[in-house]
């Protein structure tokens, strides 16, 4: 599963200048821009009538397989928002499409994997795959959406980071206990670590190949990697994140992102990222003064404010605002993504909200 196996399908993207200085990415930098950039976690998604829209003649499946149609709802969201980033209409989860472990996304219960990882001989048994041809259409999405957005807003790229891809792989879903996960990982150590590692192999591919297909900077969402103790992170995942940032580094600042993560942030840190996502169960400026001032960060709203009053909603932006207390490297976002409940003219007020609380400073 060397790189050199790859066969990417097209060059690599033209720079985009004016994205690559934009609010955003000199955030991602701990510059000072001209305000704090904002940009939404699911900000293209069912809270959306105009995605539900969409979404009732193509299933979801379908829809990130067409990149024009991908493209269209990654553009929609940031014209319909007024955000500083637009993220790739993807999911985290096509990589187990791509290695062929039968992906379904089931209406009303989420994702589904059909040949689950179970066993040693099943990790033994996951073949290396050509990212440029499995997973083409992602770069084509990337490519035709860097060429459609205005040409200040920077386009995030992504992938699931090695543990929370390789939950979904052992679960075959969702889970609340992460069970199967963690008796694998205790269990079968040198199989786990062995899914790690042919998971960072394929992910830093694919990160690399949305880099070249354009994009201006990379999300890592390590969503459920909260539910690990640090000694735990630290054996079973660190390496592997930290060995996965280290192959995507340096084209692109690289934000890290989890949740549940208060006892995690400096081991994250450590594994890398320009910027950390934080979560709403922690205070933005003591988990910054604890990550260091080096690093830039990324949140923290809960997504449930969102389905509150407009007076609690501002209260709360304004104290986010002041915790991050004007320092460079703040970018504002959810503490996870929108809801599919919202309503979309809430979230164009919290757009506005971090705006207005910017100028009265
Ligand atoms: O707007 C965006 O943020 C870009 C697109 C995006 C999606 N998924 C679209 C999506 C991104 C960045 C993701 C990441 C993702 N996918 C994560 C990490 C972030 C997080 O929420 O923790 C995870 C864990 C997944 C896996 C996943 N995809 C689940 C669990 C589900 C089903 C549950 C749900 O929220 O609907 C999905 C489906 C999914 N991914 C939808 C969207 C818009 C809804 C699909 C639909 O229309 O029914």
């Amino acid at each position: 599963m060397s790189e050199s196996q790859t066969t990417y399908i097209r060059p690599t993207a033209q720079p985009r200048r004016e994205a690559s200085e934009s609010r955003f990415i000199q955030a991602c930098k701990r510059q000072k821009p001209d305000r704090t950039p904002i940009w939404l976690m699911r900000q293209a998604g069912r809270f959306m009538p105009e995605f539900r829209d969409i979404r009732s003649r193509v299933s979801f499946l379908e829809l990130c397989k067409n990149s024009e149609l991908a493209c269209e709802v990654t553009v929609m969201a940031v014209d319909m928002l007024d955000v500083d980033a637009a993220i790739i209409f993807a999911d985290i989860l096509l990589p187990i499409d791509a290695l062929g472990l039968g992906l379904e996304y089931v209406k009303g219960e989420g994702p589904l994997i059909h040949n689950p990882i179970r066993l040693a001989t099943d990790v033994a048994a996951l073949k290396p795959i050509d990212v440029g041809q499995s997973l083409g259409y992602v770069y084509k999405s990337i490519e035709l959406t860097a060429r459609a957005l205005p040409k200040h807003i920077p386009l995030i790229g992504f992938a699931g980071a090695p543990f929370t891809l390789a939950s979904y792989m052992i679960e075959a879903g969702g889970s609340k206990t992460f069970d199967k996960t963690k008796s694998f990982m205790y269990s079968e150590p040198e199989a786990w670590h062995l899914l790690m590692k042919k998971i960072v192999d394929i992910s830093a591919q694919y990160l690399n190949f949305q880099v070249d297909a354009g994009a201006d900077a990379l999300q890592l969402f390590d969503s459920w990697v909260g539910c690990l103790s640090p000694t735990d992170y630290e054996r079973f995942v660190l390496p592997h994140t930290k060995a996965l940032i280290e192959l995507v580094s340096g084209r692109v600042p690289v934000i890290h992102f989890g949740t549940g993560t208060a006892t995690l942030l400096k081991l994250m840190a450590q594994a890398g990222g320009d910027v950390i996502g934080l979560d709403w169960r922690v205070n933005l400026a003591e988990a910054w003064l604890n990550l260091g001032f080096d690093k830039a960060v990324q949140g923290n709203l809960d997504p449930t404010v969102l389905l509150g009053t407009r007076e609690e909603l501002k209260l709360q932006v304004a104290r986010i605002m002041k915790e991050a207390a004007s320092r460079p490297g703040h970018i504002f976002n959810l503490g996870h993504g929108v809801l599919p409940m919202t309503s979309p003219d809430q979230v164009k007020f919290l757009v506005e909200t971090v705006r207005n609380s910017e100028a009265a400073q």
